[in-house]
């Protein structure tokens, strides 16, 4: 099959590079001539681990190709994905569709012959037919089907999680394009994934509504850690205990700083609002935003708290930027909200994470940035786990202790013990455990 991929982000380079791999044909588009240039040159434009080599194999097979010519690609293509952007709205924080609708009629323009057109970035109900009204508006000789397929991949697990999916939810009635989408994922049926075929509106709210049930669930056990650390109880027993219930499960159960990342925070909002245009207020995802809102910023509160007199004139050490590991995105990371609030307080804040920094110099103002773990705690009164990436999980507690102020450990994401960083001579807090 031959491919076009307009969007060559997080989600439409791991999905091109992905379909190449299946042995498609190609052909990733972005309007980005700076990203499509390092690529050409070989150069990843976001880090994902896996990726490059990926990249590189089905370049060199001449299966996978970049461009900013979108025209020529959807024209020659059997299938078109829309992978661009979809972030809040400014004002009030719908979905904002820009990218989806232009992409939409530039894509309209250069059909030639039946291609099915697949929204892949995730928009909310009813796209897929103003998608179809475009395209048809456009071009009123159109041969195509519009079909709705969202993506479910996380980052840092991207290429595992496309390659090995729970399943595959294609939104369409229309047989041509039915059969077009199932010799596209031929290779991950054979898998066994589970290639679930519905219609176009429903495939777009499952998007919406596993994205919501996840932030629920986190922000679930965030309140219970609250409570637990109130009346000395432990959280990550109570998530045990809880998940090995298997009408429970385990996964999103780890208590933090609040959920960020480019996905949960303004597909919730989003689905916020469709629900009121819709006449049908959803309380509980509406409670999950308020909540995970709140806590984001309470986190400095968290680390005052550890500091005793709080955290004016001290140096505070930050481990971790982005909003999850083993990704460069900085999108919605709790970490903005924690170092500002921190900021606020009138502490002077040191950071340090293994990917995020780049992105991270361009949205956070007056932080150091350090090289290492033991650099960032240099002269700092506390250090703050923000976020959990491998290199954090065995520090030297030594080392960072003779070069601490003073040892104050404040873990975001409970990666240690309590009794072990309090044996290493720590004052240590974490979420929803005692304090020792
Ligand atoms: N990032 C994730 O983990 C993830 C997971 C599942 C779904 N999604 C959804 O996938 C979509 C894309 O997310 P992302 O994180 O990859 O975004 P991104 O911002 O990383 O990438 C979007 C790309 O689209 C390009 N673009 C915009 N308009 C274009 C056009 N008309 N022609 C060509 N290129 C154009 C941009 O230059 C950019 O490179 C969003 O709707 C998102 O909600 C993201």
């Amino acid at each position: 099959m031959r491919v076009a991929m307009i969007g060559t982000g997080y989600v439409g380079l791991v999905s091109g590079a992905c379909f190449a791999d299946f042995g498609h044909d190609v052909t990733c588009v972005d309007k980005d001539a700076g990203k499509i240039a390092a690529l050409k040159r070989g150069e990843m434009p976001i880090y994902e681990p896996g990726l490059n080599e990926l990249v590189a194999a089905n370049t060199k097979a001449g299966r996978l190709k970049f461009t900013t010519e979108l025209a020529p690609e959807v024209a020659a293509a059997d299938a078109v994905f829309i992978a661009v952007g979809t972030p809040s709205r400014r004002g009030d924080g719908h979905a904002d569709l820009t990218f989806v609708y232009d992409a939409a009629r530039e894509i309209a323009q250069a059909l030639d012959g039946f291609t099915v057109v697949i929204t892949k970035s995730t928009v909310p109900v009813g796209t897929g037919d103003e998608v179809e009204r475009i395209i048809r508006e456009t071009r009123a000789d159109a041969d195509c089907a519009v079909v709705s397929n969202p993506e479910f991949l996380r980052e840092g697990a991207a290429i595992r999680d496309f390659k090995h999916p729970d399943r595959i939810v294609v939104g369409t009635v229309d047989a041509r394009a039915r059969e077009v989408m199932t010799e596209l994922y031929r290779p991950l049926y054979l898998n066994r994934a589970p290639l679930m075929f519905t219609d176009r509106r429903t495939a777009e709210l499952i998007k919406y509504a596993a994205n919501a049930f996840l932030a629920t669930k986190i922000t679930f056990i965030n309140e219970i850690a609250d409570l637990a650390e109130k009346v000395g109880a432990d959280v990550q027993e109570i998530a045990r205990g809880i998940g090995l219930d298997n009408r429970i499960g385990a996964k999103f159960l780890h208590a933090g700083p609040g959920f960020g990342g480019s996905c949960f925070p303004k597909d919730t909002v989003a689905l916020l609002k469709t629900g009121l245009d819709n006449d049908t207020p959803l309380r509980v995802i509406e409670a999950v935003v308020a909540v995970n809102d709140a806590r984001k910023r309470a986190m400095a509160r968290k680390v005052a708290h550890a500091l005793d007199g709080g955290g004016r004139g001290k140096t505070i050490a930050v481990l971790g930027l982005t909003f999850k590991p083993n990704t460069d995105d900085m999108r919605e990371s709790p970490s903005i909200p924690l170092i500002t609030a921190l900021q606020d307080m009138g502490a002077k804040v040191r950071a340090y994470d293994p990917a995020g920094m780049e992105q991270a110099k361009t949205l956070l103002g007056k932080v150091t940035f350090c090289e290492d773990a033991y650099a960032c705690a240099e002269g700092a009164s506390a250090l703050v786990i923000c976020t959990e990436w491998e290199q954090f999980r065995a520090l030297d507690f030594d080392r960072l202790k003779s070069a601490m102020e003073r040892p104050v450990l404040v873990d975001l994401r409970n990666i240690y013990r309590p009794e072990d960083a309090a044996r290493a001579g720590f004052a240590y807090e974490s979420i929803g455990r005692a304090k020792t």
